[in-house]
């Protein structure tokens, strides 16, 4: 993958530098079609060199740039799975070209199974840490200067953004629990035994995203925090399967709210 190509496009198409990126994981990509987002710089992942034309999905995302709640961020809508068959390079690549462009920080939220027997179905879960059960690393290969060859995680999702969530769900009146994320490839869901072993092991919560661009977000020296939207119970822990369209359905019932928590923490954001 070409970083440099990518980044002389998107540097010559963003209108500002924005302070906050968003990707936009399931239970917000409504955001993506906002009055603001609409009035913003729309730039389609297929116009960027080195991205591909289409995703497995049939939609090709987007970078829009924006205002929202009165400060600049940039919105990801659509992000690259490493479970399409798409190369961690690529996977990651967003968090290059934001480190690249001076952003300060990226807010990551994604669709999330519950393993912690706590949570309920569309509750929002803050991620406090993650546990990376990928079975490799986006930053396996030569160093990408000037981040450094070992770079340290142990306060990975920064605690001062983690109180200003709390605080911004306090303010919107809103429940959130804070947990660890376990990332596995996926597609196929877990068996319900590993999702025992997952709990042993500290996970709260189970998906299939976020913590390669995690990795590589702290690796260009921004900082990180996650939401997990909490879309269903993880394997084995109700009486019958799982399925996406009951995923894709949480994530649709808990968006008004995930909307609200987002909206309230971007107004108040402090860097
Ligand atoms: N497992 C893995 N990824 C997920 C899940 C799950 O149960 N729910 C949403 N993404």
């Amino acid at each position: 993958m070409d970083l440099s190509a990518a980044f002389t496009t998107l540097q010559a198409k963003a209108p500002f530098v924005p302070e906050l990126a968003i990707v936009l994981g399931s239970g917000l990509g409504q955001l993506a079609h906002c009055p603001e987002a609409k009035a913003g710089v729309s730039i389609p992942f297929t116009e960027i060199p080195g991205f591909p034309k289409q995703t497995v999905l049939g939609h090709a995302g987007q970078m829009i740039f924006c205002e929202l709640e009165g400060r600049k961020v940039l919105l990801q809508a659509g992000r690259f799975h490493f479970y399409e068959g798409n190369p961690m390079a690529l996977c990651t690549a967003p968090m290059r070209l934001y480190g690249r462009l001076g952003v300060k920080a990226v807010l990551h939220t994604n669709a999330a199974g519950a393993v912690n027997w706590n949570y309920q179905v569309g509750e929002l879960m803050l991620i406090s840490d993650h546990i990376n059960l990928q079975g490799t690393n986006a930053l396996i290969g030569p160093n990408l200067d000037p981040g450094p060859r070992f770079v340290d995680m142990t306060e990975a999702y920064d605690k001062d953004l983690r109180r200003q969530i709390h605080a911004a769900a306090t303010a919107v009146g809103q429940r959130l629990q804070e947990g660890v994320y376990l990332a596995v490839t996926g597609p196929s869901f877990e068996t319900p035994a590993e999702i025992r072993a997952f709990r042993t092991l500290g996970a709260d919560a189970v998906g299939m995203s976020t913590v390669p661009e995690v990795i590589v977000a702290r690796h260009e020296g921004m900082k990180v925090a996650g939401i997990s939207c909490l879309c269903n119970m993880a394997a084995g822990m109700l009486p019958q399967p799982l399925t996406h369209a009951e995923v894709l359905e949480a994530g649709a019932a808990a968006a008004t709210r995930f909307e609200a928590l987002v909206r309230r923490f971007v107004k108040d954001l402090s860097l």
